[in-house]
């Protein structure tokens, strides 16, 4: 088999078979095949695809590229929720206490923040003391006494992904969807987990910009869990604006545990009973949505979802009194109000400029050597379809010492004010499941 064969017939659009995916796959994570003829192969994919039967080999390879995980010891249903990624996402955070609420457990491994999202790793590093299992039986242990067990991502899980993702950044062949559906699979599939949900973010702030894409996105890896026969859910949800409020690491802690206390902002209230929900369904501990929904709604009223983060929080080696005192968490020094220029309804919030704004005062990294300052970031105080008086604030910058006037720059390009009245977008868009509801 020669590798500029196989290149040859996927730039002619002809389907491979499994030996072919396989002689390049192993051929470049053994680096007997160099970069510019994977590259070559990657930008053949992009232009034309791959069938079914393909991406099911390609993302088996992927997966079988490292070590599996299936954590022994481990006595709760597993349900793996996973972010394609967006600005204001602090779902893990609540679904901590959520889950745990439910005897859902969750043993995943999650990633640090580049560019204009966050990670869920760093804001948990917000919280002075807390730390993360270093082994597999202390993650087993957290799983069964707290419910939730999170690591970072280690280089022997799926390592072609690192190799080939690295090399699809600076060939322009990131946002190739049965790329980003096997890469985001590979991962989801070599950490073993009941029920894997998987939230595609959809709009400005999003890797799929619109409705189309999303979809196309969400089917593909549909399609990938259901030729594993596992049970995936796909929620498209809305990223033409920034989630909730907050975006930031401490902030965005706090808005999570008000979520949990039921002051949530409406639509990562929203988003959270519907995953929850979506949990119930797959664990089979609710018929319908609705029927989940009541339930995730009595937990947060009967203060039990809260008493489980404190439980979490406790055996991560944080304070648990944070929840009450958010004093115990890192201080920003000064404040400085963005002010609207105008009167009118607010019609949209680019995410990824807001991202930016919380980013360059240091909540997030620009390169992946940057340090994170937990204390800063964003305040939104007006989200899409609210009316803003001219001089009233649109948003709240808590800062140090970093680039406020950059910041400013970026929060006021990312409101567009209009003169007429806007709808509120719904967050939750679409839902979507196979071997599943
Ligand atoms: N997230 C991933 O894990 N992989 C991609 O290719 C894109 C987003």
């Amino acid at each position: 088999m020669r590798v500029v064969d196989i290149i040859q017939k996927k730039r002619d659009n002809e389907v491979l078979t499994s030996e072919e995916i396989g002689f390049i796959l192993d051929g470049y994570l053994k680096e007997e095949i160099p970069d510019y003829q994977i590259s070559a192969f990657l930008m053949a994919i992009y232009f034309n695809g791959m069938t079914k039967d393909e991406l099911k080999v390609f993302t088996s390879k992927m997966m079988h590229s490292g070590d599996l995980i299936k954590f022994e010891g481990i006595h709760k249903f597993l349900i793996d929720k996973h972010s394609t990624g967006g600005v204001g996402d602090k779902t893990t955070i609540a679904l901590a206490g959520l889950f745990a609420a439910f005897d859902i457990g969750t043993a995943k491994l999650s990633g640090r923040g580049l560019g204009h999202t966050g990670g869920t790793i760093d804001k948990f590093e917000a919280i002075p003391g807390f730390h993360f299992p270093q082994t597999r039986d202390e993650l087993v242990k957290m799983v069964n006494t707290t419910g939730t067990g999170i690591m970072g991502y280690s280089n022997k899980i799926v390592p072609l992904d690192g190799k080939l993702y690295s090399l699809r950044d600076v060939t322009a062949t990131v946002s190739s969807i049965p790329l980003i559906a096997s890469s985001i699979m590979s991962k989801k599939l070599a950490v073993y987990a009941d029920g894997i949900i998987l939230d595609v973010k959809v709009g400005s702030g999003a890797f799929m910009k619109d409705l189309n894409q999303a979809r196309e996105l969400a089917k593909t890896m549909l399609d990938i869990g259901e030729s594993f026969d596992r049970k995936v859910v796909t929620v498209l949800t809305d990223m033409d604006q920034p989630l909730g409020y907050a975006v930031g690491n401490t902030n965005e802690i706090i808005e999570a545990i008000e979520t949990l206390k039921g002051n949530g902002p409406e639509d990562f209230t929203e988003l959270v009973e519907t995953l929850v929900a979506v949990a119930l369904q797959i664990k089979g501990d609710a018929k319908t949505l609705e029927d989940g929904k009541s339930m995730v709604k009595e937990v947060i009223k009967n203060g039990t979802a809260l008493i489980h983060l404190k439980e979490f929080l406790s055996a991560s080696g944080a304070n648990p009194n944070l929840v009450d005192d958010y004093s115990l968490l890192p201080q920003f020094k000064n404040e400085f109000e963005v002010k609207s220029k105008k009167s009118g309804w607010i019609s949209k919030i680019e995410a990824e400029e807001v991202g930016k704004a919380a980013m360059v005062l240091g909540a997030g990294r620009e390169t992946k050597e940057d340090v994170i300052d937990h204390s800063v970031g964003v305040l939104l105080k007006k989200k899409v379809g609210d009316y803003v008086e001219e001089g009233e604030t649109l948003a709240i910058i808590q800062y140090n010492e970093r680039n406020l006037q950059s910041s400013i720059k970026l929060l006021e390009s990312a409101y567009t004010i209009i003169d007429e009245k806007v709808n509120k977008n719904n967050v939750i868009l679409e839902i979507h499941a196979v071997n599943v509801l």
